[in-house]
């Protein structure tokens, strides 16, 4: 069993797409194992996405991120990092396969609606960013 940490950005929210995303993975065969809806500071922001700093995207990213509510969760199931990213589809939505989340419901750069870890490690520290302090149920 492996964990990740999704990402249901502001853009997946505001179009009423919490449900269809969440049903996605868990049609997939993945359990939903921790939730929450919340909006990001700015200084969470940009210690979340710190690797992309001074990237020419980054400010846009950040006040992306900061728009609205997003909702976190960890994502538990056999290779569910692998999973989660064929499932999410390639970062930029236009080229991102049809059937794919980012395929069938982003609309840009960086509207591309989920976030999924990209390592063991990144899904580590991920995880710990946004439950570290908190009880597990
Ligand atoms: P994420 O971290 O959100 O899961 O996405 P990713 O691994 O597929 O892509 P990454 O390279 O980590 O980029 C983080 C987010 O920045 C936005 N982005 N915009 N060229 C651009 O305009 C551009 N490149 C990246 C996207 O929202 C991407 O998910
Ligand atoms: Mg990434």
């Amino acid at each position: 069993m492996e964990s990740t940490l999704i990402l249901l950005k502001p853009d997946a929210v505001k179009a009423n797409l919490i449900g269809e995303v969440l049903n996605r993975i868990e049609r997939d065969g993945m359990k939903i194992q921790r939730l929450k809806l919340f909006s990001l500071t700015g200084e969470e922001a940009r210690e979340f996405y710190a690797e992309h700093a001074g990237k020419s995207f980054y400010d846009r990213l950040i006040d992306f991120m900061i728009s609205g509510p997003i909702v976190a969760a960890v994502v538990e199931g056999v290779n569910a990092i692998g999973r989660l990213r064929k499932l999410m589809g390639a970062t930029v939505p236009r080229e991102a396969a049809p059937g794919t989340i980012r395929g069938e419901f982003g609309t840009g750069s960086p509207q591309n609606i989920i976030h999924g870890s990209d390592s063991p490690e990144s899904a580590r520290r991920e995880i710990s960013f946004f439950f570290g302090g908190e009880a597990d149920e």
